[in-house]
């Protein structure tokens, strides 16, 4: 990664995050390391939580050789007390929380007919208690703060329209994920705390590819032919709306779901 600061005061001050703290869940691999890459480019410092530590150490590591802004702390965000431990270890670090981007998921294909009880519970607890707890947690500390804050919730399209059998909890998680984003969004109003969603469509990750090799169905060339923009989303494609969605830009904008997934569900 190269930091390149905009020469632009205008930009840099509708866009830029310098002086900000973020913590990006699940940045470890695929859309919320490019996230982290994202926010550490616009000059905020960066907290990468993670399930897998050397993961996790590694994108700290990336963002760290052009400009000393990250730290790493291994966290479970189905786990209460990881997610208050990643909420202490980043204010040791920072000492404050201004932008939390929930993007922590798993997104493991079973059909219902072959489905246990602990295959849906596991769903839940990683993408939406996870999601639970980590937003109480930095809403709490950012009202604590009193002055404001962003929380950005990685969604999915299938939170509206399932792509493919297999993923009824994944898809029944995302769509909770996306009524804790409007009532979370209600109640932190207030306090000049937004709380979004951005949905995206098929993104090229490290997930998406260990699910191709796994026992789930791929997905098809029929369902790729259906991104009307032609191809595969990056993950840099979804940062750039969380980057948006984080940023000044955005002051006036909470409780929304975003869909970028190039035109798939018009598709
Ligand atoms: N890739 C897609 O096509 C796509 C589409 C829509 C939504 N999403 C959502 O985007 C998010 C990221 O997906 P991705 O494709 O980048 O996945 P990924 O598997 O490449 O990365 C997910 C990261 O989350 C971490 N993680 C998993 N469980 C965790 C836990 N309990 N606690 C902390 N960290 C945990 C993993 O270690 C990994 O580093 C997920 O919430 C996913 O549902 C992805």
């Amino acid at each position: 990664m190269t930091v390149h600061p905009t020469t632009s005061p205008f930009l840099a001050e509708l866009f830029g995050l310098e002086g900000k703290v973020a913590v990006v869940t699940g940045a470890g691999s695929g859309i919320g390391h490019g996230i982290a890459r994202f926010f550490a480019e616009a000059g905020a410092s960066v907290a990468i939580a993670d399930r897998n530590p050397s993961a996790a150490e590694r994108v700290a590591d990336e963002l760290n050789a052009h400009a000393d802004r990250a730290t790493w702390i291994e966290t479970d965000v189905s786990a209460e007390p990881d997610v208050t431990r990643m909420l202490r270890h980043t204010l040791e670090r920072f000492g404050r929380v201004d932008i939390l981007v929930n993007d922590a998921g798993i997104f493991p294909a079973k059909l219902i007919a072959h489905m246990s009880l602990a295959d849906w519970e596991r769903v839940q607890d990683v993408n939406l208690r996870g999601a639970f707890l980590c937003l109480r947690e930095a809403a709490l500390q950012m009202r604590g703060q009193g002055t404001g804050g962003r929380i950005i919730n990685i969604s999915s399209v299938d939170s509206l329209h399932p792509s493919m059998p297999g993923l009824a909890h994944y898809d029944a998680s995302k769509g909770g994920m996306n009524m804790l984003t409007r009532s979370a969004a209600l109640e932190f109003g207030p306090d000049k705390i937004t709380v979004n969603a951005v949905l995206p469509g098929l993104i090229a990750t490290e997930g998406v590819a260990a699910m191709n090799r796994g026992a789930g169905p791929p997905p098809t060339e029929e369902f790729n032919k259906r991104i009307v923009l032609g191809r595969i989303g990056t993950p840099e494609d979804i940062a750039a709306c969380v980057l948006y969605l984080a940023s000044n830009a955005a002051n006036w904008v909470t409780g929304q779901t975003f869909v970028v997934d190039g035109g798939y569900l018009i598709g």
